[in-house]
């Protein structure tokens, strides 16, 4: 078949990579590049596993005729997250960066705000607050943990000239925490909220806490190519009721209690779906084992 060409009607065919360009990576699907020598050709860095237990919860989720964003699935996955970081408060979202977003609208980031955030991170780290208008201004990491150097944040000088960040997003990353037991006290005694983004990091501890405890808020991520997936999802933790309270009000389109549609400002559908929470509820189980045969590969 020759192959389809633009018309009035579709508009231009956009491809990807463009025509004459090389592709970066194999398109989906191709066999992995075979290894010549000892080592494999080619590393997945995370890829997903499976407890065996998801389909089972899944089917469950189903018959159960929960399916909707709502209910006892998200409900109990939520527990059970705050069982397994030590947060007291727990929303599950649609994604980490849906995570991430509430918890600058929490924070009620406006536009012209800057953001600390470190250089080693990914994009969805800053890109809500991009969105919203906020400068980011990116810190080195420390060299041991790759992560936010707490001597860059020369709070104290930016609190003499009046230019405060709004937030400080500390971010932690391949199973090492940013250093919160600096961070968190030199924030607090300037007033700058700290959202931690661990999103990559559920099982790692630091100082025998949970990553992210400590922060104000911390972000999660379930995505396809994190320890516990739900395919794709995320959650904000807090130690602050209200702080959630408000962050699941936004994630259900801001919503007010009423019989008829009324709302005070406009929100988000980012609320996470009970079949994913079923799936990530299957998940959990299986983290401590994980963590524990990352750990033992870091040692050998
Ligand atoms: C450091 C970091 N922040 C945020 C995110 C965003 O999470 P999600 O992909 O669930 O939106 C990721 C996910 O890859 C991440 O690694």
């Amino acid at each position: 078949m020759p192959p389809a060409q633009p018309t009035a009607a579709t508009g231009p065919i956009l491809r990807f990579p463009p025509p004459g360009r090389p592709r970066l990576d194999p398109p989906l699907g191709s066999p992995l590049p075979r290894s010549s020598g000892l080592l494999p050709a080619r590393l997945a860095l995370s890829p997903p596993h499976l407890g065996g237990g998801e389909l089972a919860a899944l089917r469950a989720t189903l018959d159960s005729g929960w399916i909707a964003p709502a209910g006892p699935t998200p409900a109990a996955f939520e527990a059970a997250l705050a069982e397994a970081t030590g947060f007291l408060h727990v929303l599950a979202t649609a994604s980490g960066t849906a995570a991430l977003h509430l918890g600058y609208r929490c924070l009620g980031l406006a536009a012209g705000d800057e953001v600390c955030t470190s250089t080693l991170t990914f994009v969805a780290t800053i890109a809500p607050a991009v969105q919203m208008g906020a400068r980011p201004r990116f810190l080195d990491v420390e060299r041991e943990s790759w992560t936010l150097d707490p001597g860059l944040l020369e709070l104290e000088r930016a609190g003499r000239r009046g230019k405060l960040p709004r937030a400080v997003v500390p971010v932690d990353l391949f199973g090492q925490c940013a250093d919160l037991a600096a961070i968190v006290p030199l924030c607090e005694r300037w007033g700058v909220p700290v959202l931690s983004d661990s999103a990559g990091v559920l099982g790692a501890t630091q100082r025998g806490r949970h990553a992210g405890r400590g922060a104000g808020l911390a972000a999660f991520s379930f995505n396809g190519n994190k320890i516990v997936t739900t395919g794709g999802g995320g959650a904000l933790a807090s130690d602050d009721p209200a702080l959630i309270a408000e962050a699941r009000h936004l994630a259900n389109q801001a919503k007010e209690p009423a019989a008829h549609y009324q709302h005070e400002t406009t929100g988000f559908s980012y609320s996470m779906s009970s079949m994913l929470a079923a799936i990530g509820l299957a998940q959990l189980p299986t983290l401590e084992g994980r963590v524990a045969a990352r750990r033992a590969v870091f040692a050998r």
